[in-house]
């Protein structure tokens, strides 16, 4: 029997490095739904080639223009509630969560509480919501793999079992990060770069925003605020390590001096093909490290000057639940008014500094909470904008 597999956001650059894995093992996985928003032509290409049952997209407009064009036999939907239905639809075995930002909580939450093997690229889900989406995974039963290359590499180097900080001689968690397309470029400069610099990645081919929170390192606070949820652990106990290459993907310190490390081409193929297949493993269609090739691995300790979100995100990590809530909400917005070329990029920092300065913290019980802090913060992060346009 093969598995059934949605990929929510398969239009995007893990949907597409998804349905590489899936797609050359057609007797081990089956795609069951495929979503995406706008991008009908990558849509489309994906529906020709996995025949998934049915596809989901953002608009009914978007909903039309497909329909006219794949085969007929596929189902097209529309909207957040079909994107909640694709998740935790019974006939469903394997969700990857690979829609951008807070957009993707609710239907990755949906397969969590359906119980499903969540393959969980959406770090957002669980900055936003990290008590809910735990919750969820241990009433469910569902499994929680991560995806991202850092949290897929703690996995990996975790001892079988693990259940949290001083278990098994575990001591620290070390994120690796590679300092993004702007880790020497002039201090003084970098409020001029444009957003196609920031999202040019020196290593990994990305999506727009993760681009973007790669070059303010924003991305890798909110992996410290991920990694505290997936492995029960606090933020004083998460480090972060630059390191250029990007070949160490994270590591693992124990109590009598060990360190292990998983490392790898940077291609997301290796941890999708490791969550897919777990806890076998199987081909993911990248080359092995050649090691001489590589040669030299650095490393060296982030620049809180030069990478402020990173301090501001640990700041969040420490606060009140809701004040990781108001930091993804604000960098959202300040990350789309610099790809929009609003404002400039060291602004992204200012935007989400003043957002947490005036945020009035609390711990969100609900779903609904966390949405309304969501909007709040959202709200503030627009009146910051307004005020920079007006300067
Ligand atoms: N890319 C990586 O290497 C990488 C590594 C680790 C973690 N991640 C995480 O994985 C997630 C996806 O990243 P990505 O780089 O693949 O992003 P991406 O290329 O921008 O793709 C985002 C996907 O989300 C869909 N989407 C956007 N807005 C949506 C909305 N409002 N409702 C429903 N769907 C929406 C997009 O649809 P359309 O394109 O059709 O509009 C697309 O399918 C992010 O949370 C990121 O942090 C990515």
């Amino acid at each position: 029997m093969s598995a059934k597999i949605t990929i929510l956001g398969a239009s995007g650059s893990i949907g597409e490095s998804t349905l590489d894995v899936v797609g050359r093992y057609p007797e081990r996985f089956r795609v069951f739904a495929l979503t995406g928003h706008s991008r009908i032509d990558v849509l489309t290409r994906q529906c020709q080639r996995h025949m998934p049952e049915y596809v989901v997209v953002g608009s009914q407009a978007a909903a039309v223009e497909l329909k006219a064009i794949i085969d007929p036999g596929i189902k097209v939907l529309w909207g957040e509630q079909a994107l909640v239905d694709a998740a935790s639809d019974a006939d469903v075995d394997i969700v990857m969560a690979a829609i951008v930002g807070a957009a993707g909580l609710l239907p990755t939450l949906a397969a969590a509480r359906a119980g499903k093997r969540v393959l969980l690229a959406n770090k957002e889900a669980l900055v936003m919501a990290g008590r809910l989406f735990m919750d969820a995974v241990s009433v469910s039963g569902a499994t929680l793999l991560p995806i991202d290359s850092e949290h897929n590499a703690v996995f990996q180097c975790l001892p079988p079992d693990y259940s949290g900080l001083d278990h098994k001689g575990v001591s620290r968690i070390i994120l690796s990060a590679s300092g993004g397309p702007f880790r020497t470029t002039p201090l003084a400069s970098l409020a001029q770069v444009t957003p196609a610099q920031a999202c040019a990645h020196p290593n990994w081919s990305m999506g727009q925003k993760i681009s973007v929170d790669s070059a303010t390192m924003m991305n890798k606070g909110l992996e410290v605020i991920e990694a505290c949820w997936l492995f029960n652990i606090a933020p004083s106990k998460v480090d972060v390590v630059i390191h250029p290459q990007s070949i160490i993907h994270s590591l693992v310190s124990y109590v009598d001096g060990s360190i292990l490390a998983q490392l790898g081409n940077p291609d997301m193929r290796i941890p999708i093909a490791h969550a897919l297949a777990w806890p076998d493993r199987m081909a993911s269609g990248v080359e092995p490290l050649d090691l001489v090739a590589t040669a030299r691995l650095d490393f060296e300790s982030p620049d809180e000057q030069r990478f402020p979100c990173l301090a501001l995100a640990r700041q969040a990590a420490t606060s009140a639940q809701d004040f990781p809530v108001a930091l993804n909400a604000a960098n959202e917005v300040a990350v789309a008014a610099f790809l929009a070329g609003r404002i400039g990029f060291t602004e992204i920092a200012t935007t989400v500094a003043r957002v947490l300065d005036d945020w009035q913290g609390s711990e969100p019980g609900d779903l609904l909470s966390v949405q309304q802090a969501d909007k709040r913060a959202r709200d503030m992060a627009m009146a910051c904008l307004e005020v920079t346009a007006q300067c």
